[in-house]
C-alpha cells in the first residue's frame, strides 16, 4: 500500500547552522516541499540582511545534499528594538513573518520581548497589519509551566481584537483551551506538532525521565493530547502542521541544564501516517501537513518547490542517533529513537 502527499509544508522548523544544519537539513528537504525556518539562532534573525544570508546558507546546504526542490520561508525574530524600515525591507524582500519570543520563554529568546503589550510594541504590530505580515507567537507566560500557554490566552485574545486584520498564529499549540479561542477570533491560527498530539507528559517522566521528550511548551494532559489529536485528525481549519522539530546535541539534552527541543524530522511523515491510519483519518493527512497551509498564511503553490511524497506501508525503524560528522561534534537523538514506524519514505 502506498499513499501519495502533494507538496507537504512543515510551518515550524529549527534548522540551526553549520555542521548541524547540514545534518539536519535533509530530513526535512526530502519529504517537504518547503518550511518554515524559526529565527532563534545564536545570533537571532533580526534584519532581513540576516534572514536573506540564512536563506542563502540553507538553499546552499539543501544543494550540497542533493536537493534542489526545497524551499526556506524566512522570519523575522521580533526584538524591542525592531526599527520600523526593517520591517518594510523584509516586505519588499519577500520575508511575511514576524516571530515573537516572550524574552527568556525557550531556547534562544533571550533577545525576546519582555513587555509584550507596551506602546512600542504594540506600533509594530500595527505597521506589521498593515504590511500583511503573519504574527507567530511562542506564546507562554512566565507562571506555572502546565499553564502557561493558558495565562499567554489572554494576551493573544488583546492582540486579535486590537488587530483584526493581522493574522496571529499560536506556535505549537499545547493547551486544548487554545482550541476554543482559536474558533472564537477570526484572525488567531494554530500550528500543531507531532510530539503534542502523540504524547503526553507522562511520556517525559510518568516512568523514568525521558529528556528526548522535553520541550517548551512541555507536554501536557491526556486530554490535551486528545482534543489535540482530534483537531489534527479532523483537519481543523484554522491548524496547519508545523513540527517545532528542534534539534540539540544529545549531551546537550542530557546535561544538567537539559535543552528544550524534540527532534523530530526524521520521522515526520510516516509517524503522522501511522498516527492518521490508526484512527481511520488517513483521508485527512493531505490537508493537515499541506493544505491547510496553503490557505492560512496565503501562499501560492506556483511559487513553492512542486513535490509528490510517497509512502510506502511497510515497517521502517527509526535510527537511534543521527552523527555530525564534522569534527565529532556528537549525536542527535530523534524522536521515537529505535521503534519500528509502518510507514516509510519511498
Ligand atoms: O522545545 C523547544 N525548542 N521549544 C522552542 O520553542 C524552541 C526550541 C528550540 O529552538 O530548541
Ligand atoms: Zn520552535
Amino acid at each position: 500500500m502506498t499513499l501519495t502527499l502533494q507538496n507537504p509544508l512543515d510551518m515550524h522548523l529549527h534548522l540551526r547552522e553549520g555542521a548541524m544544519l547540514d545534518s539536519v537539513l535533509p530530513f526535512t528537504a526530502q519529504a517537504f516541499s518547503a518550511a518554515l525556518v524559526m529565527p532563534n539562532l545564536k545570533t537571532p534573525i533580526t534584519t532581513t540582511d540576516l534572514a536573506l544570508a540564512y536563506k542563502k546558507q540553507i538553499l546552499e546546504s539543501a544543494t550540497k545534499s542533493g536537493y534542489t526542490d526545497f524551499m526556506p520561508f524566512m522570519s523575522i525574530f521580533l526584538t524591542p528594538s525592531l526599527d520600523k524600515n526593517e520591517l518594510q525591507k523584509a516586505k519588499l524582500n519577500g520575508i511575511r513573518i514576524l516571530k515573537l519570543y516572550p524574552k527568556g520563554a525557550t531556547t534562544g529568546s533571550e533577545n525576546g520581548v519582555s513587555e509584550i503589550l507596551d506602546d512600542k510594541t504594540l506600533e509594530v504590530f500595527a505597521l506589521a497589519q498593515k504590511l500583511g505580515f503573519i504574527l507567530s507567537i511562542h506564546g507562554e507566560s512566565n507562571g506555572f509551566c502546565m499553564d502557561r500557554e493558558f495565562e499567554f490566552l489572554r494576551v493573544f485574545k488583546h492582540i486579535a481584537t486590537n488587530f483584526p486584520e493581522l493574522r496571529i498564529i499560536i506556535e505549537h499549540m499545547s493547551d486544548r483551551r487554545s482550541l476554543e479561542v482559536i474558533e472564537s477570533y477570526e484572525n488567531l491560527y494554530a500550528t500543531l506538532t507531532l510530539h503534542h498530539i502523540s504524547m503526553n507528559l507522562d511520556d517525559v517522566c510518568g516512568g523514568m525521565l525521558n529528556p528526548h521528550h522535553f520541550c517548551k511548551p512541555m507536554l501536557k494532559t491526556k486530554k490535551d493530547q486528545q482534543a489535540l489529536l482530534q483537531a489534527a485528525l479532523n483537519a481543523h481549519p484554522k491548524v496547519s502542521f508545523g513540527s517545532d522539530s528542534a534539534p540539540h546535541l544529545e549531551s546537550a539534552k542530557l546535561s544538567p541544564k537539559g535543552a528544550a527541543g524534540i527532534f523530530s524530522a526524521p520521522v515526520l511523515l510516516p509517524a503522522l501516517a501511522q498516527l492518521f491510519e490508526e484512527h481511520n483519518k488517513l483521508e485527512n493527512l493531505q490537508a493537515f501537513v499541506s493544505d491547510r497551509a496553503f490557505g492560512i498564511y496565503g501562499l501560492d503553490s506556483a511559487n513553492i518547490p512542486q513535490k509528490s511524497v510517497r509512502l510506502v506501508r511497510e515497517p521502517s525503524i527509526v535510527p537511534s542517533k543521527i552523527n555530525i560528522p564534522f569534527h565529532n561534534m556528537g549525536d542527535i537523538v530523534p524522536l521515537f529513537a529505535d521503534k519500528i514506524l509502518q510507514w516509510r519514505l519511498d
